[in-house]
């Protein structure tokens, strides 16, 4: 009788911990992940700067120069490559001279986003002294929809010139002598939509006429990149690249993760059904696809992928939190969130070779955040820690990977249960990061390791939860965040590793 429980029981746990092997193939690696695919998207939108990074010098919050002191130390953690500013929508609504000069005369103007008055107390230089203190490069969004050629000339112009012009001077008085170094520069957003509801050829004219007239001043080099497709709309991208080409430097692509049915129901980022979970995390991988299929687009006019695709806007975007102004975007951050992350980081990690920046939206209290604050309070989120888990593949080269997962499935429906990156750094050391959005099954996962020798596994860092909707709150903010991991061992150039379910392991291998 106790032989037949016994083997009953070890059914059981052999159904539950599936086996999944990934071929990591370590000396093939040709492509560099551009760290700038780690990059924020930062837009004048509800609490996303004022409150979220700017306080002004008189708060009691700490604060230099009235930039929050906490959010900073938090940024500077997770070496955050570029922040996009202003917008987003915003820009193309955005007049830079608003934001110039002492603070006490700058324009009040309503802010789109809810519709509130927005006194440009952190414009051009509290943007730029914002991203120097958290060592990012400072990626900003022009207007096309209701500026000017004239005005966007000028703004360039007023950053970058050295010295001696009446825009230069008046840099100067505002206290940046020296010229700022701008590298990368976008041409209007989402000029199909908020951004002047263009027709791809009327925007391809428009990029041509904005560009003709930004300048290289100095050392300065503007990489340019144009206003592209939402999501799937490949006719966008075939239009850009036969009329602009190599005139761009990148191309922008926006795609969202809706849970929910429609815009108009997108589910709550709290207390949600595993519908919601399984929905999130499938339409979260569509980006493959999307990408793979504006990447072959791109590839027929420029096989050399001199033309960089910037998915400068992308995360899980759910409805707002119930009693908050549905125009600052506010919602919460689950470990499903930070499963959408991992798995999107690792389709653009994948593509490295076209994709070479993204920006998730958006940094600090606004969608799929990384930080969220409530006066002087800061939590990070679920979402923070994989941006500090994945920033060992900053820079580093690509290792080609194949996995044989088994499938996560519900409602009749699956998905592959394990995504992962691999890659090899300028040192020689290895990491892989890898993610069961399996909710319920834990995996077994076999990693065979070929054209290099391995002597050790270490730096282990898991990030799980108790359910798939737990979240950080002000009271409670550790509930998920990165412990040590010890369940990966080495035998034999070959690594296995027991992962619970949803869950996502960081290891580093010498
Ligand atoms: O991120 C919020 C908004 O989403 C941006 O302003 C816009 O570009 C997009 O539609």
């Amino acid at each position: 009788m106790l032989a037949v429980i016994l083997f009953l029981l070890a059914c059981q746990i052999a159904s539950a911990q599936q086996k999944d092997t990934v071929v990591v193939n370590a000396d093939l690696g040709t492509v560099k992940i551009s760290k700038y695919i780690y990059g924020q998207f930062a837009e004048d939108l509800g609490h996303g700067i004022y409150g979220g990074v700017w306080v002004g010098p008189n708060s009691d919050i700490p604060n230099i120069d009235g930039i929050r002191k906490d959010v900073v130390e938090a940024l500077k953690k997770i070496d955050v490559p570029d922040v996009r500013w202003p917008g987003g929508c915003f820009a193309d609504q955005y007049h830079w001279k608003d934001g110039i000069g002492p603070r006490k005369d700058r324009p009040k103007r309503v802010n789109m986003w809810g519709n509130v008055v927005d006194d440009n107390g952190f414009g051009t230089a509290e943007f730029l002294e914002f991203c120097k203190l958290i060592g990012a490069e400072p990626y900003l969004a022009g207007n096309v929809g209701s500026g000017t050629v004239r005005e966007m000339k000028q703004w360039v112009e007023y950053l970058t010139y050295p010295d001696g012009t009446t825009l230069s001077n008046l840099r100067k008085e505002n206290g940046h002598p020296a010229p700022y170094h701008i590298k990368f520069w976008g041409v209007g957003n989402e000029s199909w939509g908020c951004g002047g509801e263009m027709t791809p050829e009327f925007y391809a004219d428009q990029y041509k006429r904005y560009t003709t007239y930004l300048s290289n001043y100095g050392g300065n080099h503007l990489f340019k990149i144009a206003s592209g497709p939402n999501g799937s709309d490949y006719h966008w991208t075939q239009v850009l690249m036969k009329d602009v080409g190599r005139r761009m430097n990148g191309l922008s692509l926006h795609y969202y993760t809706i849970a929910g049915p429609s815009w108009g129901d997108k589910g709550p980022s709290t207390n949600f059904p595993e519908k919601l979970y399984f929905d999130a995390l499938k339409k979260a991988k569509q980006m493959d696809e999307i990408v793979s299929r504006h990447s072959s687009i791109m590839d027929q006019y420029d096989p050399h992928k001199h033309v960089a695709l910037v998915v400068d806007e992308w995360g899980i975007w759910t409805d707002a939190l119930p009693g908050t102004n549905p125009g600052f975007l506010e919602q919460q951050n689950s470990m499903r969130d930070a499963l959408v992350a991992s798995t999107t980081l690792d389709i653009f990690n994948k593509h490295a070779a076209r994709v070479r920046m993204a920006n998730i939206a958006q940094m600090v209290n606004v969608l799929q955040a990384m930080i969220l604050t409530k006066g002087k309070q800061m939590v990070l989120t679920p979402t923070y820690y994989v941006f500090d888990m994945y920033k060992v593949h900053m820079g580093a080269t690509y290792l080609p990977i194949s996995i044989h997962s088994a499938n996560y499935t519900f409602d009749g429906d699956s998905l592959p249960a394990i995504s992962a990156t691999a890659s090899k750094d300028s040192t020689g050391k290895v990491h892989i990061t890898l993610s069961n959005i399996d909710p319920s099954k834990k995996q077994t996962v076999v990693i065979d390791l070929r054209g290099i020798n391995l002597h050790s596994v270490h730096d282990g860092q898991i990030l799980t939860a108790k359910s798939f909707d737990s979240v950080n709150t002000f009271e409670n903010p550790d509930n998920v965040k990165p412990k040590p991991f010890h369940d990966a061992r080495l035998r034999d150039g070959r690594l296995t590793v027991e992962m619970p379910s949803k869950s996502i392991v960081a290891l580093e291998l010498q």
